[in-house]
């Protein structure tokens, strides 16, 4: 989280664009890459990108531990889930990967700090009452960080990163629309430019 102030949260529909993308992410200055489970060939493209110099790729949308052991398997250094359950959290420790689970309220978080954890993804983010609601949650526990998800643009993301329980945001935008190497890291550059 404390990487780069921007995660891009990537869904890799077609596996010769896995290396590419990463390149193009990586050259723009993002190196902590998230690869979610929700294409065929997103575990081969953990495995592609994990190949770029200087990228440091995980998994994102993983649901259970049967995912997250195969993500491990395919190279993954750190796993994001869009919600909290204690089954990945098991997982995440049997394997020995840092996780970043999804938490929208105040009983998820306490959840995770049973479970030892204090870095949390706050998804959906804008749905789920944007900056307002991320305030509050963070007024109340201290010592948790937050990567907000879902909503996060390349408008909004400084106010977000602007909250001092906010690490890092994740987002799509950054390879959004058909593949543009060009395109991609420009987006990346702008992004990596926020304070964090
Ligand atoms: C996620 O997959 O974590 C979010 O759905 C990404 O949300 P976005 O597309 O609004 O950035």
């Amino acid at each position: 989280m404390t990487r780069c102030p921007v995660i891009p949260v990537l869904v890799i529909p077609d596996l010769s664009l896995a290396r590419p993308i990463a390149q193009a992410l990586v050259a723009g200055g993002l190196t902590t890459l998230e690869v979610t489970l929700r294409t065929e060939c997103a575990l081969d493209a953990i495995r592609e990108m994990s190949k770029v110099e200087g990228a440091h790729v995980g998994a994102g949308t993983v649901l259970n531990g049967d995912d997250l052991a195969r993500a491990v398997d395919a190279g993954s250094q750190f796993i994001v889930s869009p919600g909290l359950t204690p089954e990945v959290a098991a997982a995440a420790q049997r394997h020995d990967v840092p996780l970043l689970p999804g938490v929208a309220n105040a009983g998820d978080i306490m959840r995770g700090l049973d479970l030892g954890l204090s870095r949390f993804k706050f998804f959906p983010a804008m749905a789920n009452g944007g900056l307002p609601a991320l305030k509050a949650l963070a007024a109340v526990f201290g010592k948790a960080r937050f990567c907000p998800t879902g909503g996060i643009t390349e408008d909004n993301a400084s106010a977000w990163l602007a909250e001092p329980a906010v690490t890092c945001v994740g987002g799509s935008w950054l390879t959004a629309g058909p593949f543009d190497a060009a395109a991609i890291e420009a987006r990346a550059r702008n992004a990596a430019k926020l304070a964090g």
